[in-house]
């Protein structure tokens, strides 16, 4: 039987297509699901017709598959035509045709059919109109505005656009995510106070190749902030944020290697609020990481994989503290009548998002730690006392979350306006909110206790002193969802 050749990563389609090829038009389908695998199909099968998707993953699958049948084309009888699901055909094969990803599966097998001469008539091409979000679809927080980020960020209020001057600053994780030797079109530079002024200094050219030595020595020298001009701004972040971006996608990423890159994610996040230089790529930065988060959660045993990890690891502390939190209220959400309702989506968004208008890591830990907050200057403090609202702001006019997840942020600290900090135990919050509270409590003491074992081989509080503090915690916890979720939270340390 002659065999049509499928490849793409979405199970779904593929299914359907491999499964419907042999009974509708008598060709067997075979699936694949990145160019490397089809390539081997390709060497020792003859195809009548290959089905492939553009991209997949950072892979430019339609791309590889086409040089191959170009650079290979006396090892064929015939020339195979490909379909190319995606954009646009760019692969300089003449008998690869794109036509639209979003398509019905039942059109793209009809034009299957058609180009191996088993339908008479050519099924219509163009693509469905992007389906508008389902306001009830709760496993989906981001809605992206009409007119775009832009659009809505300009209506946003002051607090939320800060900087308009001559130079952005960018995070220098990003450097570390470049390739080796890459050419980078844009100058970077570093600033040094001058009086009341700032002053800035070209490090490196537009045009430079880049090597990691000469990253290296730029990020010996300097703070964490480097800068681009505003007129080189956008092609800056396009360019910085592909090379990051593509890094949440690539198949051999392990807990450890997905770890870092989340907490590289979060710190980038946490200067685009910082700085206000929040753009699309940020939210494609939130979309990659809240994907990555979930597989991190669905993970067996995730909570004592991510202690283990930290006992020899380090990440940010504001990543350690949100997916800490995050992890231990996946781990007794479902055991509770209030908890069963809650989408896990929200549960990530709520963690993520709570304490990113704080801006700074060292922020974040102060705020955890209310003991410590007397030295702070007049900006920092209004900061602290501000944040929780101020993510909620954000969340609102620039990523359009539901109205549910906005007031679970601003409630974080136990008061509804989203303003100051509860001396004691609210009770006006929602439940979920009061096992947030408790968890971020357990988390900010279990983190300190470890920050005392630094320098010791493993950094892992022992039994004494997690039951010492459970005990005084429990004291604290005693009413409502704040002793419930305490006791389960007991459970998963003790
Ligand atoms: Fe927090
Ligand atoms: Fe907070």
């Amino acid at each position: 039987m002659s065999s049509v050749l499928i490849v793409t990563d979405e199970k779904e389609l593929g299914t359907i297509l491999a499964g419907k090829m042999e009974p509708k038009y008598g060709f067997q389908g075979i699936l694949r699901a990145s160019g490397t695998e089809a390539l081997s199909m390709l060497q020792i099968l003859p195809f009548e017709l290959i089905i492939c998707k553009e991209k997949i993953g950072v892979e430019f699958t339609a791309f590889k598959v086409c040089e191959y049948l170009i650079t290979n084309k006396d090892d064929f009888d015939k020339e195979i035509p490909v379909i190319i699901l995606g954009k646009s055909n760019l692969t300089g094969y003449a008998r690869a045709e794109a036509i639209p990803a979003n398509l019905s599966y039942d059109k793209i097998l009809a034009y299957a059919g058609f180009l191996l001469g088993k339908e008479k008539i050519k099924p219509s091409l163009e693509a469905p109109p992007a389906p508008e979000p389902k306001s009830e679809d709760r496993t989906t927080v981001f809605v992206l505005p009409k007119g775009g980020l832009k659009a809505e960020a300009d209506k946003a209020p002051e607090a939320v656009k800060k900087i308009v001057s001559k130079f952005y600053p960018f995070h220098v994780r990003y450097l570390m995510h470049l390739p080796e030797n890459v050419k980078v079109d844009f100058g970077i530079y570093t600033r040094m106070k001058k009086g009341d002024e700032f002053e800035y200094n070209l490090k490196i050219p537009a045009g430079n190749i880049v090597s990691k030595a000469d990253i290296d020595k730029l990020l010996m020298r300097t703070s964490k902030d480097l800068y681009v001009t505003k007129e080189e701004a956008a092609k800056a972040s396009e360019f910085l944020n592909k090379f990051f971006i593509e890094k949440f996608r690539r198949s051999d990423l392990d807990i450890e290697k997905r770890l870092m890159i989340n907490s590289d994610g979060f710190e980038i996040l946490l200067e685009s609020f910082k700085t206000s230089t929040f753009d699309k790529f940020s939210v494609e930065i939130i979309k990659e990481m809240v994907k990555s988060i979930d597989t991190l959660m669905k993970m067996p045993d995730g909570l004592n994989q991510f202690k283990n990890f930290l006992a020899t690891h380090r990440l940010s502390y504001g990543y350690t503290h949100m997916h800490f939190t995050c992890l231990m209220i996946f781990s007794i959400v479902d055991k509770f009548e209030w908890g069963k309702e809650q989408s896990k989506n929200k549960i990530i968004y709520l963690s993520l998002f709570h304490d990113l208008c704080l801006g700074s890591d060292r922020l974040i830990k102060l705020h955890h730690k209310f003991f410590e907050q007397k030295n702070l200057n007049e900006e920092d403090k209004q900061s602290m006392l501000e944040h929780a609202n101020a993510s909620a702001v954000i969340l609102e006019n620039i990523v359009k979350a539901p109205k549910e997840l906005t007031s679970l942020v601003r409630e974080h600290h136990g008061i509804k306006s989203g303003k100051g900090f509860a001396d004691s135990k609210s009770i006006s919050i929602a439940s979920l909110s009061m096992a947030f509270i408790v968890a971020e409590d357990i988390v900010t003491h279990y983190l300190d206790m470890q920050e005392k074992l630094d320098g010791t081989k493993d950094r892992v509080p022992s039994k004494e002193a997690l039951t010492a503090y459970f005990s005084d915690m429990m004291k604290k916890y005693d009413k409502l969802t704040y002793a419930d979720a305490a006791q389960a939270y007991q459970k998963l340390f003790l």
